[in-house]
Formats: structure tokens, C-alpha cells, sequence
């Protein structure tokens, strides 16, 4: 017997995490979206006949050829999710050939996945062919990074850094940096090849006044990447308001706690 596509503990999951982050004022109105790869066998116990869904036409990456991905409508508002998964969810197939998707569940009333859909594929198939089981994307407004790409360092280099010194795990968290990916208009595919090229070797990518891309194996990795880095930016913003800093943790401080948890900084990051 076929599994109901709203049994998918991942459907679950992203209802709640929609409340969550909702709550957590990131996701104002319809801000924010969540791709999720369903596994093999979760696609697999859904029972779709391939070509019988709704089909759009889309610029598809062969990484994500085949796959069966859960997403978030164009104008879902995340407050509301987990009482209207039929028109706010949906499960699409994307096919071995051809430049589109099929709709296989969910998405009624004509919705259609979010319009940040190419940049979410698009981040996919740069993490894939890091890490096949890397599964998820989620993108929002989070508010303490949203401000900061306000006022603080617009070099991404210049913001990991900022970022690093203020508490040893965020190092651990995220070696190989933070992405920036400058203002431009968000929704197109321009946004999305520029994404691509900076998830390549990063799982964090900020757009420039705008929001986040959170990478990671599962929704709980990408929202506990989010979560830290909003707060971190939290606590930059706090230290510009006092007016003072003490400089934080230094480059050879860094470079010591890299050794000791034998994980290696982005290149040429560190002045040591
Ligand atoms: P969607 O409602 O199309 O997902 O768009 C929200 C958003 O945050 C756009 O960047
Ligand atoms: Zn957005």
C-alpha cells in the first residue's frame, strides 16, 4: 500500500519548524521556503506513476535528475502550514529529461513550489556532490543576520571572521566559512547560479539585504546552523551598540582550537 506523502516524518517536521521559525520572526507573511530530498525509500513508498502530475517548466541541474523533493509553496505563509499542508506543501518529481517538474502531490488549488525553487535545486546539486545524504535547503529573513548584512562587514571573509571571534564553536560549526552573495534580485536564476557557485564548498550562504540559505543533512542540521548564526550576528550587532569591543578570540587562538579539534579554516582566512 501506497504511504500518504503527509506520513513522511520530514512533512511533519517542516510544518512544525515553519511554526518555529514563524515565531521566531523570520518568516514574516510568506518570507522563507524549505526544500527537503525525500531518501530512496521514502520515495519509493509513495507509489507516484511518473507523468500523471501537473507539469512546469524549469531550467533543471542533472544532481537533482530523478529526485523527489518536498517543498514549500510560492506564497505559503509559514504561520499557517501545519493547518493547510495540501495548499501550502507539496512533493515534486523531477524527471530523468526535460526542463520542468512534475507536481506529484500536494500544491492544490493550483499552487506552485516557492519562487526561490532554482535557487533551492540549484543548492542542492552543488551539496550533493559533496554529500549525498545532504538533503536539505531552507532560506529565510532571519533578522539579527538580515541587520547585519546592514551594517556590518560585506566582505564575506570579513564576516566569517567577525563571526569566528566572538565564540570558539562557531569556528567548529562552520570552518570553511560563510558565503556572501551580493544584492540582486532574489527569484530569478541569476540568484541562483551565484548561490550554486557559493554553496559549492560552504553549507551557509547569506544574501546581501536580504536572507539566508541554510544547508545541511537534515532539517534539525540546517535550523541548528540557522539558529547560530542569527544569534551570533545577534551578539555582533549588541557589541556595535555598546561601542566597544575587546577584539574577541585572536588568529592564533583560532588557528589553536583548529588543531585541537583537527578541523581546517578556510584558506588564507587566518593571519598565522
Ligand atoms: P515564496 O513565498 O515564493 O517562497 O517567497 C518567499 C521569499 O522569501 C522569497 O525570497
Ligand atoms: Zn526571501
Amino acid at each position: 500500500m501506497a504511504t500518504d506523502w503527509k506520513e513522511i516524518g520530514a512533512v511533519k517536521e517542516a510544518q512544525e519548524l515553519a511554526y518555529l521559525m514563524w515565531d521566531k520572526n523570520w518568516d514574516e507573511a510568506n518570507g522563507g521556503n524549505i526544500t527537503y530530498i525525500l531518501t530512496e525509500k521514502e520515495a519509493t513508498s509513495l507509489n507516484y506513476t511518473i507523468g500523471s502530475g501537473r507539469k512546469v517548466e524549469l531550467q533543471i541541474p542533472d544532481a537533482v535528475r530523478g529526485k523527489y523533493i518536498l517543498t514549500t509553496s510560492s506564497g505559503s505563509y509559514f504561520r499557517e502550514l501545519r493547518d493547510n499542508p495540501d495548499d501550502l506543501i507539496g512533493i515534486v518529481y523531477i524527471p530523468e529529461n526535460g526542463d520542468y517538474y512534475e507536481i506529484a502531490f500536494g500544491l492544490e488549488h493550483g499552487n506552485k513550489p516557492t519562487s526561490e525553487f532554482p535557487a533551492h535545486i540549484a543548492t542542492h546539486a552543488a551539496r550533493l556532490a559533496i554529500d549525498p545524504e545532504q538533503r536539505v535547503v531552507m532560506h529565510n529573513h532571519a533578522t539579527n543576520v538580515l541587520t547585519m548584512t546592514h551594517v556590518g562587514p560585506t566582505d564575506e571573509r570579513d564576516f566569517t571572521l567577525a563571526l569566528w571571534r566572538l565564540i570558539p564553536e562557531a569556528l567548529f560549526m562552520f570552518p570553511e566559512g560563510i558565503g556572501m552573495v551580493p544584492y540582486c534580485a532574489c527569484g530569478t536564476q541569476h540568484i541562483a547560479d551565484l548561490t550554486l557557485e557559493k554553496m559549492k564548498d560552504r553549507k551557509f550562504v547569506i544574501w546581501q539585504y536580504h536572507g539566508v540559505f541554510s544547508a545541511g543533512k537534515s532539517l534539525h542540521d540546517a535550523f541548528g546552523l540557522l539558529e547560530s548564526v542569527d544569534k551570533l550576528c545577534g551578539v555582533y550587532l549588541e557589541v556595535i551598540r555598546t561601542g566597544k569591543f575587546n577584539g574577541g578570540i585572536n588568529d592564533a587562538e583560532l588557528m589553536e582550537l583548529a588543531n585541537q579539534w583537527g578541523i581546517t579554516p578556510r584558506e588564507g582566512y587566518l593571519n598565522v
